[in-house]
């Protein structure tokens, strides 16, 4: 059975992993999105409210779970006994980061395999960074989040 990882910070989750998860959800037999639980980076939303909207967008597939984790992810990988690592690749730009993230995850563990997928083109350009960026000015991001979690975000800036 192919299990496999899709880490990530989901802060917030957006169209673009929506699309990502989407076809990986086809290809593995079961995908489990592990969503960072790093005090040490700043967030926006804590972990449970990353949970509830990522659980919310994604219960429409019975081969996807979502979880949290502390600490390197190759252990978190050990532990739910996954060995493949999702990740999504928007532009060249991505590239030279992940390289080295999969690279280093590979030496700690050998067996596992980092998959990656390359971005639909229409979300190319999207990131947690922009959705927050626009929502912190007011502006509309009904382009990059579904319309289920835009008042969960904009709550964050109206606080
Ligand atoms: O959505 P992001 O922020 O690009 O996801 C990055 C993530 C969570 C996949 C990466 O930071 C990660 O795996 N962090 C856990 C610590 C770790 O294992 N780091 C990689 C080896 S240096």
């Amino acid at each position: 059975m192919k299990k496999a990882i899709y880490p990530g910070s989901f802060d917030p989750i957006t169209f673009g992993h929506l699309d990502i998860i989407q076809r990986s959800s086809k290809v593995f037999d079961e995908v489990v999105i592990g969503i960072l639980n790093n005090s040490a980076k700043n967030s926006l939303f804590s972990v449970e409210e990353r949970l509830e909207m990522t659980k919310m967008l994604t219960r429409q597939y019975d081969n996807v779970t979502v979880d949290s984790f502390d600490g390197l992810l190759v252990d978190y990988a050990k532990s739910i006994d996954a060995n493949i690592i999702i990740r999504g690749l928007r532009a060249v730009t991505d590239f030279e980061y992940e390289i080295q993230i999969a690279q280093t995850n590979k030496v700690e563990y050998p067996e596992i395999e980092t998959i990656f997928m390359t971005t639909a083109l229409n979300y190319s350009y999207l990131s947690s960074t922009i959705v927050r960026e626009f929502a912190s000015y007011g502006g509309d991001i009904s382009r990059f989040v579904p319309e289920e979690i835009i008042p969960i975000i904009q709550a964050k800036y109206n606080a």
